[in-house]
């Protein structure tokens, strides 16, 4: 995972450009809705996401595994906290976040992987906080390519294995977690000229 995540942002640096995504927008305006400023973003990426909420007035903290996407952030201007390692090595501090993004990540990795990375967030979380998760659908373009590994799992490239949900495989999941919303969307590629939307899904968690 390390090395295919790094190979990238290796070879290709900001490879989604510096726009953020839009579900990065929806975000903000439910965090702000509950009036939450303080938040984790697992899987940071080199900050394109962030950027949004930094500029925004949030106070953010990362966790990203690729060293060099860091650097890319902080080549960027980008200064808040990133703790460079796994998501499945949380917790990296003792704080408690009154929300937590996280943008195609949680996908990412195996079952037992993403049962713990949720417990992880939400120890993470205060009380009221929203967790919000976008994740891939199985209505994806790329779901059923690349080698089979077990149901709804697939090794879409060399080092890179994707779980794709649907809303079956989201409630089992998150429904420990508080879940209070899980919607398809369309997310635009604007990166790429004349690209297709990629189907995704938001899913909103509360901790009561
Ligand atoms: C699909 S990218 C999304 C990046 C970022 N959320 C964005 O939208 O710009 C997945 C990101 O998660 C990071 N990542 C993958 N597995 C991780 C893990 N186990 N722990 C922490 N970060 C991870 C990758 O290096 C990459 O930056």
């Amino acid at each position: 995972m390390t090395e295919y995540w790094e190979s990238r942002f290796r070879n290709e640096g900001a490879m989604w450009k510096s726009e953020p995504a839009d579900s990065s927008k929806f975000a903000l305006g439910l965090f702000k809705s509950e009036k939450i400023n303080r938040i984790l973003i697992p899987g940071f990426g080199y900050g394109r996401n962030a950027r949004l909420f930094i500029d925004n007035c949030f106070r953010v903290s990362g966790i990203e595994i690729s060293g060099t996407a860091i650097k890319l952030a902080r080549l960027s201007g980008i200064e808040c906290t990133i703790y460079h390692g796994s998501v499945t090595s949380m917790p990296f501090d003792n704080e408690k976040y009154e929300g937590i993004f996280c943008y195609a990540v949680i996908h990412l990795l195996n079952k037992r992987e993403r049962r713990n990375f949720l417990k992880s967030c939400y120890n993470q979380l205060n009380e009221n906080g929203l967790m919000i998760f976008v994740v891939a659908s199985k209505e994806n373009s790329l779901f059923g390519n690349g080698k089979y590994i077990s149901k709804d799992r697939y090794a879409i490239a060399k080092g890179l294995k994707v779980f794709f949900y649907d809303s079956d495989s989201v409630l089992k999941e998150f429904s420990e977690f508080g879940i209070i919303e899980c919607k398809d969307i369309e997310e635009p590629v604007k990166f790429i000229e004349g690209e297709k939307p990629v189907n995704l899904k938001f899913v909103v968690c509360k901790k009561r």
